[in-house]
């Protein structure tokens, strides 16, 4: 039997003593002033348990794991709009990359590099009255919590430099992907990555993947197939160009953001979220990385 409380124990004891902890994102200026000291590790099991240490129930900003959520909301509206419209194949290049774009008229590589997210967010939009709350109301719902919403200040910061995602929207709509105003997406794109959750949330809010679509409260709020195709994506999209190494390193579908979170999961098994602010120069969590290596490596649960 394995110990999780004391696997997590040792993993904190470990992090905690290591001085080169990564470098906050900075291109947003709101997540560059959060305390790089900061650690949580949370681990929910599809049996039941649950085993934190750390932070787990300070609340960050999830960014980038947004982007799966909104998939998952988006399959649910019109999954043969999404299959037309993106790809589902590894970049190989950083979130904020576009020369792919170009070259490949204007249909992104995956869902989970900006220019694909920003095409779900466009279809997000077309769905909605008010999108912002329809997606908070669907992450409230999946993880059976309320008191889950977005942090402004975050979303008015990136969205007062968010340079790079306005020239991905452009490029999307002068090839035709993109059905709505640029300035009606990005503002709904911006809100949905200012997402403040803390890791308990969101290994709560993901376990519909390792739990074949029931959510927490055991309603089914996805296909089987999409959970198998969106944790597929995970696995090859979910770290931009570290895809390999994490599927190399940890064996799990996951997915980082540039507040420094991670989640992971083993289908049928658990959820794992960790959050580190700083990053490696690939912008994943440095000692959030290390960590699911290590428990990975100690329990010897991965997907291969
Ligand atoms: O669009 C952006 O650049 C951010 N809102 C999200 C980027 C992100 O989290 C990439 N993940 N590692």
């Amino acid at each position: 039997m394995i110990n999780y409380q004391d696997v997590l124990n040792g993993i904190y004891q470990e992090v905690m003593a290591m001085k080169d902890r990564g470098v906050p994102a900075s291109y947003i200026p709101e997540l560059a002033n959060v305390d790089i000291n900061n650690f949580a590790l949370h681990l929910k099991m599809n049996s039941g348990e649950t085993y934190g240490v750390g932070q787990s129930t300070t609340t960050f900003s999830v960014q980038s794991i947004t982007k799966v959520l909104a998939l998952a909301l988006a399959a649910s509206i019109d999954n043969n709009d999404i299959l037309e419209r993106l790809d589902v194949e590894p970049s190989g290049h950083p979130f904020n990359q576009l020369a792919l774009l170009e070259v490949e008229n204007g249909i992104p590589r995956n869902p989970f590099i900006n220019s694909g997210a920003i095409v779900i967010s466009d279809i997000i939009v077309s769905a909605f009255k008010n999108p912002k709350q329809e997606f908070l109301n669907y992450v409230r719902d999946i993880t059976g919590d309320n008191s889950i919403d977005y942090d402004l200040k975050v979303a008015k910061s990136e969205k007062e430099t968010g340079y790079r995602n306005y020239a991905a929207a452009h490029l999307l709509k002068s090839f035709g992907n993109l059905k709505n105003e640029v300035n009606d997406v990005l503002d709904f794109y911006f809100v949905q990555c200012s997402l403040s959750m803390t890791c308990e949330q969101i290994s709560n809010a993901f376990y519909m993947f390792a739990n074949r679509g029931k959510c927490i409260s055991n309603v089914t709020r996805l296909t089987e197939q999409k959970v198998k195709r969106i944790n597929a994506i995970m696995l090859t999209c979910g770290f931009y160009d570290e895809a390999g190494e994490f599927a190399f390193e940890v064996g799990l579908p996951g997915k980082s953001g540039v507040g420094g979170g991670i989640v992971a999961l083993l289908p049928e098994h658990f959820v794992i979220s960790v959050w580190s602010p700083g990053l490696n120069s690939r912008g994943n969590s440095k000692l959030g990385m290390y960590a699911l290596e290590q428990f990975t490596t100690k329990t010897q649960l991965s997907i291969f």
